[in-house]
């Protein structure tokens, strides 16, 4: 693989930096692109919070997060000594107007006032606003400054345009980078490549040859430690307004003009506008909301949602969801996309199938089945096709035996697949805003999940059980087999 040139010197100034997106991911991922040369030795990384921690006490905690979050194996002592030499820490509350700021101003003043310097925002985003607005007051939104912003962008519509307002008023859209971390994995890029390079697929790529597109993701956890976020949350704002909408758009835009990154946003907007509606009144037809119970993985016995929460829980938030969305335009037609996620299912696996027309004739015995692609995010990247071919048993006629193209993508190519923070979080400081959420693309999924969450509010459909370690309630399978569909799992 080519080695991406290294950046230019930036300093990296993550607020929320004793929480869990920075040890899990952000750390890990600078570190990975610090030992593959991309990351200058003269960078900062400057974590602050509000805990009382020295720089020694934060280095500590970083260099733990290396040792629990980066393969043993990639993990060279001597270059994670010296990536621990580029981490500092200012003790700070980012939204109190009044807190420590002359220390991280002072530390930001070490370096060249034209350096580029990166605000992550890993912190709730309710105070997005108002840490913009002091990053401001204090005067270190400088010309080279940028701004990350964690998902979730608000709960609605409404609330996500009083952020986007709130850091708007002292970043430029430019210099605002809304991650949401799918678009940078490898797969979900892949499908650029996958759709525009190759003509074989474009071609069928309409309602023509497609009958439904299924997007899955999948997980085995709970909600772990998360359950105070996750309960005011639930999996349709947790992972479908946001990922799954993100690689529905790539599935189903028309070819950018260019990879230039409006060309490509522009494209994945029309779409998000053209999804049709679901009002409070047809949330019971096209969306099944369900909620984990205690089940059991192979002989463990799995909590149910209520108990992970704790004692005495209640909740009606739904850690499932299935959809059947569709993108009302000339080449999809009423073609079914249907969105799935959830917690505690039976496996781990986020995929996008794309299940071709069946043949409109057969000529053989037994009808061919209809070919299918299935595009593997996470884990085993790849890409399969399945085909009908000749059965090569000796037999008298010509029968037919399925078999797949199969691409596996870390196999064909020997390459490592990076973590998708790893190329996010280096492109802010390229300034490259092609794999970030433009504000116009929130507000598009807001609108359209909004009235669902309504409908679910008003308890227009039933919350479904489902036990953990399954694939969601009974009803997600309904939901397709009114169409005479299937989800993936139940295909033969
Ligand atoms: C996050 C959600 O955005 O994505 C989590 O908040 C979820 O709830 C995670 O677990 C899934 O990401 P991935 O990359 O493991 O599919």
């Amino acid at each position: 693989m080519a080695q991406l040139p290294p950046v230019d010197i930036f300093d990296y100034i993550v607020f929320g930096a004793t929480g869990d997106l920075t040890m899990r991911k952000l750390l890990p991922a600078l570190y990975y692109r610090y030992r593959d040369g991309q990351i200058p030795d003269e960078a900062r990384i400057i974590g602050t919070a509000r805990s009382p921690l020295s720089r020694a006490d934060f280095q500590g905690r970083a260099e733990k997060a290396l040792h629990n979050f980066v393969k043993p194996a990639d993990l060279d002592p001597d270059t994670a000594r010296r990536f621990l030499d580029l981490v500092h820490y200012v003790s700070l509350n980012g939204a109190e107007a009044d807190s420590t700021w002359p220390a991280l101003k002072s530390l930001l003043a070490e370096a060249p006032a034209d350096r580029i310097r990166v605000y992550y925002l890993a912190t709730a985003p309710g105070l997005y606003g108002q840490i913009c607005e002091n990053l401001s007051n204090q005067g270190l939104v400088t010309e080279q400054s940028r701004v990350v912003l964690e998902k979730p962008i608000g709960t609605d519509l409404q609330s996500a345009n009083a952020i986007n307002d709130g850091v708007g008023r002292h970043f430029p859209e430019n210099h605002i980078f809304r991650i949401d971390h799918y678009l940078g994995k490898e797969t979900v890029q892949n499908l650029i490549a996958l759709r525009f390079a190759n003509p074989v697929f474009e071609r069928l790529w309409s309602s023509d040859a497609i009958e439904y597109v299924q997007i899955t993701a999948a997980e085995t956890v709970g909600v772990e430690g998360r359950g105070p976020y996750y309960d005011k949350s639930g999996a349709l704002r947790d992972m479908i307004q946001n990922h799954l909408l993100q690689v529905l758009c790539l599935v189903a835009m028309d070819p950018p003009g260019s990879l230039e990154a409006d060309s490509l946003r522009n494209e994945k907007l029309k779409v998000l506008h053209a999804l049709r509606p679901i009002t409070p009144d047809d949330v019971a037809t096209y969306t099944v909301r369900g909620q984990y119970t205690c089940g059991k993985e192979g002989d463990k016995t799995l909590a149910g949602y209520l108990e992970d929460l704790g004692e005495d829980a209640t909740s009606s938030t739904e850690t499932f969801v299935a959809i059947r969305a569709e993108v009302h335009s000339w080449r999809w037609g009423a073609v079914p996309f249907y969105l799935r996620s959830g917690k505690r299912m039976a496996e781990k696996c986020s995929e996008i199938v794309i299940q071709f027309k069946a043949a409109p004739w057969s000529i053989f015995a037994t009808k061919p089945p209809a070919n299918r692609l299935v595009i593997r995010i996470q884990p085993d990247e790849g890409v399969t096709l399945s085909v009908s071919t000749k059965d090569p048993t000796p037999t008298d006629s010509l029968a037919l035996r399925q078999a797949d193209i199969d691409i596996a993508f870390e196999k064909a190519f020997g390459t490592r697949y990076p973590d998708s923070y790893e190329r996010l979080l280096l492109d802010v400081v390229r300034g490259d805003p092609v794999l970030f959420i433009r504000r116009d693309e929130v507000e598009a999924a807001w609108r359209w999940a909004d009235p669902i969450l309504q409908g679910w509010a008003e308890d227009k459909v039933k919350l479904e059980p489902y036990p953990a370690g399954s694939w969601g309630p009974e009803a997600a399978r309904a939901l397709l087999a009114r169409s005479g569909h299937q989800w993936h799992e139940d295909m033969a």
